[in-house]
């Protein structure tokens, strides 16, 4: 179902970027996850998901740090990872690939699995919050 493109009609708007202020690529992803998700994505679900912890010690917040404007550290290499939040990390959320790549990957190392699309939208839209 193409829950947003349908609200979008409905709005009579061109772009989910003018409905919600998200960057293009965000909206772009959000219409083509949509088109495979089971409800309307769900922000509270978006945060539930950054904070499950399906394997002892592996959450989002394993790299990405507890809060979203604070830069975080990977839990393996140590490398330095830029906030996730768009209010001081203006680049985040601005790439379809790499948006993408990442979900993928975060995924099967957090829970040992991909995330479907449902769960990718409801933390791509909970995160476009901050
Ligand atoms: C093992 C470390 C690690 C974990 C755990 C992790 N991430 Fe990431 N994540 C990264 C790295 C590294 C990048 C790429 C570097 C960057 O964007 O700063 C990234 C990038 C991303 C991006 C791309 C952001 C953008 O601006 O395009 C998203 C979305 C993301 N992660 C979501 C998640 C979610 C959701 C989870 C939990 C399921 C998660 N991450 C868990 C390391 C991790």
């Amino acid at each position: 179902m193409r829950f947003l493109s349908i609200l979008l009609v409905a709005l009579g708007v061109q772009s989910a970027s003018a409905a919600d202020g998200y960057p293009d690529a965000l909206a772009e992803l959000l219409v083509e996850l949509s088109d495979r998700a089971e409800r309307p994505f769900d922000a509270d679900q978006g945060a539930r998901l950054w904070v499950r912890e399906t394997i002892p010690d592996r959450t989002c917040m394993s790299c990405h740090s507890e809060a979203l404007d604070k830069r975080g550290r990977h839990i393996k290499t140590g490398k330095v990872i830029e906030p996730m939040a768009r209010t001081v990390n203006p680049e985040r959320l601005t790439d379809v690939k790499k948006m993408k790549k990442w979900l993928l990957r975060n995924c099967k190392w957090t829970f040992d699995r991909e995330c479907t699309a449902t769960e990718q939208g409801d933390v791509l839209v909970w995160l476009a919050k901050f």
